[in-house]
């Protein structure tokens, strides 16, 4: 029997995943002696290097299992934000905790809001928990639409998740906005906000999850995988009362994390040079790359996150397969209605601004 037939309903329709290509596959692909790739929102400074420094310390544990629940570590962030260590839980990347927080508590049939456009993962979390994704569209600026979120909620509505800053777009969801839908949702609503690019934000309009989740069904998920550089170690957290982590706990694979993502992620909370280099290197290239792309007369949408959403109008596939042939890895849009128009570029260190835009003109002016 093709093993297809035998494959869960709810998997058959999902589109897997695409990652954005790695550097050594696009250099052998290509020739090429050097690439950069501004397409998977990692940190281009690279990890923090306290962080460096704690795995190599702890490599002679390596042949011990961690402690499951990274107590260390969750007691490190209880303190950085002032809540209790049992109000988190870690996982292997963000990813996990989200998947972790619909596997805890999403029925089969149950609807899941999710906004559009978004991280796709999402999507396929909920189909692989045989729950229903509901996508409401963002405005056409795409800011939120808390009205639209507000009337798509059913009798069958088990979560909501948003995204603040929102991938692929870098838009937030405003702090008044934020805390209306908060207050007017059912109870039976788990709300999960994923704020893997948190840290980036400079809007004033931004309130943090972490200071709204006491008492209420609001589950924050961070990561380590961005601001800190740690993407290839795959830890992240989430943030909720204590009694949604105890739900979550109860299925949490007991080594989920690994010893050098504790230890390297409990030092990389105290790399402060790292982090404000890390800062300043996005915002000092965030404000580079408007200018530049204005001077091209192309439109883009302003970001609180390290990536911008590009809008070349057409053609945006190409102009990715363009790029890649000049060494820049960036990629298309993921959802169908955008992939044409859009691309969404991650921020770069300066040479690598420099060379993506100096690659677009070239492209447009030669297409
Ligand atoms: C919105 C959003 N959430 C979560 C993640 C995944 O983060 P992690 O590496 O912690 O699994 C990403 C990664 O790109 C993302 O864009």
């Amino acid at each position: 029997m093709d093993i297809k037939n035998l494959v869960k309903q709810q998997v058959r329709g999902i589109c897997p995943y695409r990652p954005g290509k790695p550097i050594a596959v696009l250099l052998k692909e290509k020739g090429l002696e050097r690439a950069f790739k501004l397409a998977s929102n990692e940190n281009p400074l690279g990890s923090s290097p306290l962080a460096l420094k704690a795995i190599k310390e702890g490599l002679s544990q390596l042949n011990r299992y961690p402690e499951g629940s990274g107590p260390a570590l969750r007691e490190k962030l209880a303190k950085v934000y002032g809540i209790k260590p049992e109000e988190i839980i870690l996982g292997n990347g963000s990813s996990e905790v989200l998947s972790l927080s619909l596997l805890t508590f999403l029925n089969p049939g149950e609807e899941v809001i999710l906004p559009e456009p978004t991280f796709t993962i999402y999507e396929i979390l909920v189909l692989m928990c045989c729950g229903i994704p509901v996508k409401v569209p963002l405005n056409p600026d795409f800011s939120y639409n808390p009205n639209r979120i507000a009337k798509a909620i059913t009798g069958k509505t088990k979560f909501l998740f948003l995204a603040s800053p929102n991938n692929p777009t870098g838009t937030i969801i405003k702090k008044n906005e934020l805390t209306k839908l908060l207050d007017e949702l059912p109870k039976q609503v788990i709300v999960v906000l994923d704020e893997a690019y948190a840290e980036y934000v400079e809007s004033p309009d931004f309130v943090d999850g972490i200071s709204l989740f006491s008492g209420k069904h609001l589950l924050v998920a961070r990561t380590f995988s961005k601001l800190y550089g740690l993407a290839g170690l795959r830890i992240g957290y989430g943030i909720a009362s204590a009694g949604i982590i105890e739900e979550m706990n109860k299925i949490r694979p007991p080594f989920n994390t690994t010893i050098p993502s504790q230890l390297a992620a409990s030092a990389a909370l105290e790399d402060r040079e790292f982090v404000a280099r890390s800062l300043e290197n996005n915002r000092t290239g965030k404000k580079y790359l408007y200018r530049g792309l204005s001077d091209l007369k192309i439109a883009y949408v302003p970001t609180e996150a390290n990536f911008i959403l590009i809008d070349l109008a057409k053609n945006a596939p190409k102009i990715c397969g363009r790029l890649e042939d000049k060494g820049v890895i960036v990629r298309p849009v993921d959802n169908p209605m955008m992939k044409e128009r859009y691309i969404r570029l991650t921020i770069g260190t300066p040479e690598e601004n420099t060379l993506f835009l100096k690659s677009l003109a070239e492209i447009l002016r030669y297409k």
